[in-house]
């Protein structure tokens, strides 16, 4: 990567680089390849379904997500349908017995209003019974409390660049109903 702002290509393959895959992937693939026609809401870089693929999954799989630069990476992919769109603007008809929203993408869904169209979405795209898994923070852990300065290092990206990632938290968390 050069010193110039990043690319949407570059930021994507950072992504994979700072999040490889956890136990909350294995939790998901579980569900994944226990179903057939699976509806991966807010993919990214698309690499559950990806996984799902390589171990066999022989029914559909399709990954959405709004972010052309993560999509793109996800396209690397072709035995897999992507789709660049938000939650809320799906259009699917009762096609899918399994839908999921990993790595917290849920969280991406903010205001009531994006909330209950993008869960009005994912219920019309779910065959009758269909599942649709997604996970929060638990509040109580107080995750925040670590994404400080001190915590902030240093790593490599994909070809071996130095990387330096840094945290800071732009509106303390202060009063609220976590406080
Ligand atoms: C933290 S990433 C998780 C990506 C992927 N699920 C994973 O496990 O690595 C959150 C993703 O949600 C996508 N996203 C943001 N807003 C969204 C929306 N309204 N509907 C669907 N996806 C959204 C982002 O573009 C991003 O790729």
């Amino acid at each position: 990567m050069t010193s110039s702002a990043p690319s949407a290509a570059d930021l994507a393959e950072l992504y994979d680089v700072l999040n490889p895959w956890g136990r909350s992937d294995d939790f998901y693939l579980d569900l994944v390849m226990a179903a057939r026609l699976v509806l991966d809401v807010g993919c990214g870089t698309g690499g559950l379904l990806h996984r799902a693929r390589e171990a066999g999954h022989a029914g559909r799989l399709c990954g959405l997500d709004p972010d052309a630069g993560m999509l793109s990476r996800a396209r690397r992919w072709t035995d897999i349908e992507w789709v660049l769109a938000d939650a809320a603007s799906a259009k699917w008809d009762r096609e899918f017995d399994l839908a999921v929203m990993s790595s917290h993408a849920f969280q991406f869904l903010v205001t009531d209003d994006d909330l209950r169209a993008s869960l009005a979405a994912v219920r019309a795209a779910l065959v009758d019974g269909g599942v649709f898994a997604f996970e929060t923070r638990n509040p109580s852990v107080r995750e925040w409390e670590q994404w400080i300065p001190s915590n902030s290092f240093s790593t490599v990206d994909a070809v071996g660049a130095p990387l330096r990632v840094e945290y800071d938290i732009e509106q303390p968390v202060i009063g609220m109903l976590y406080e």
